[in-house]
């Protein structure tokens, strides 16, 4: 198994240091060189605007550039395809509203219940606004399994988007793409696909998938907070994008509305350089052997009941589990008191909690592996549920 990397998170070494942080799913410690990637940006006198006669304008431009081409690196795919903005739910919205133009009365987007809010709402607001239906495609409640099969039950001819979570930010499940993806372009619809969850922890292949968007969020993988958006650009050039005038009509600035958060792409781009530097599958190996002690220790615990993918299938490392009876706020707010940092509750995934009956309950309790979480950390987290359990509140 890999070493330590937890030398390369400064925010670990401070006071924070104490705390067993199993929010990552929720956003992650910076890593060093995205740190510095900020405050070397932030110091070089080269902040300006993007594309002038001057130097630092130059710079600005070559920032982009470069972040463009790491990207592409990282995710696989054409660079002119990635635009920058604030973050995930910014960018649905955006695109959204530029889609829901193009939407008729009749048009269907289908949909699946394992997403985050930020793949349902948006896609909810065009179809009213259009006239069009959304339908979403369930997963099996017992085992948190989104089967191709239900979405591709739902793509018709009347189909324009399928919009796909490429895992669950609350399950932690990974539903196979591949086959969804091929009928929805086999009846002529657009593939959006919200990695956001799934990013941070497995390598992404947009040329391989095959979609037409794919979204991604830097502060869930080690970098600043920032939202980053792929879209094929020949589809980028349709979009009727509300922007200014001076915006161009095609390439990956059409989406960038106002100035682009420079020192926040500089940031991105030191923090995808890591991913590439560690290796996706080098890390992936060393999530899932953690994830795998937390995910087994969990089972063997008296009370606990995990919901999710279990039998050693693609999934992220995320572990979602409700204690018997008790109210899962209770639970972290008494495991902060032990300096454990996890959620409660449905961190966004509305649909999620709802099918698994569990709105009404206080949803579920969270715990998320990334690349800094140890086996000291799970052990922790273990014997602090263990005592939970034992003890009346
Ligand atoms: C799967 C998934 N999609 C979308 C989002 C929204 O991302 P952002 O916070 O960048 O808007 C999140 C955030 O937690 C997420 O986990």
């Amino acid at each position: 198994m890999s070493g330590s990397l937890q030398h390369r998170f400064p925010a670990l070494a401070g006071p924070a240091g104490m705390w067993a942080r199993f929010d990552g799913p929720s956003g992650t410690q910076m890593v060093d060189s995205a740190i510095c990637a900020v405050h070397d940006w932030m110091l070089s006198g080269q902040t300006a605007a993007v594309g002038g006669p001057f130097e630092a304008a130059q710079q600005c431009q070559e920032l982009l550039d470069i972040t463009r081409v790491t990207l592409g690196q990282l995710f696989n795919a054409d660079p002119r395809g990635f635009s920058f903005g604030p973050n995930t739910t910014t960018n649905n919205m955006a695109m959204a509203n530029a889609i829901s133009e193009t939407l008729r009365p009749g048009d269907r987007v289908v949909g699946t219940k394992l997403d985050h809010d930020s793949n349902v709402m948006p896609w909810r607001r065009a179809c009213e606004r259009s006239g069009a239906e959304q339908v979403l495609a369930n997963f099996d409640p017992l085992t948190g399994v989104l089967d191709a099969a239900s979405v591709i039950a739902l793509i018709d001819e009347r189909t324009r988007w399928v919009t796909l979570p490429a895992a669950s930010n609350l399950l932690g499940t990974m539903p196979h793409l591949e086959p969804i993806i091929n009928r929805a372009h086999a009846v002529g619809a657009y593939v959006y696909v919200d990695a956001v969850a799934a990013a941070p922890h497995h390598a992404i292949d947009i040329a391989g998938l095959d979609c037409d968007v794919l979204v991604t969020s830097p502060y869930k993988w080690y970098g600043p907070h920032c939202g980053v958006i792929w879209c094929r650009p020949e589809l980028m050039a349709e979009l009727d994008i509300w922007r200014v005038r001076p915006a161009g009509d095609s390439g990956p600035r059409k989406f960038e509305t106002g100035m682009p958060n420079f020192e926040a792409i500089a940031g991105t781009q030191a923090a995808a350089r890591f991913l590439i530097e560690e290796g996706m599958d080098h890390l992936a190996e060393y999530e899932s052997q953690v994830f795998s002690r937390l995910w087994d220790g969990l089972g063997n615990i008296a009370g606990v009941r995990r919901i999710g993918p279990s039998d050693g299938q693609l999934r992220a490392p995320t572990a979602a589990f409700v204690i018997a009876d008790r109210d899962p706020a209770q639970i972290s707010a008494r495991l902060a008191t032990e300096k454990i940092a996890l959620w409660d509750g449905h961190a966004y995934a509305v649909e999620v909690v709802e099918r698994l009956g569990l709105a009404n309950r206080g949803g579920v309790i969270r715990a998320g592996v990334v690349r800094y979480i140890e086996n000291d950390d799970v052990d922790r987290l273990l014997n602090a549920i263990e005592r939970c359990c034992h003890s009346k509140k």
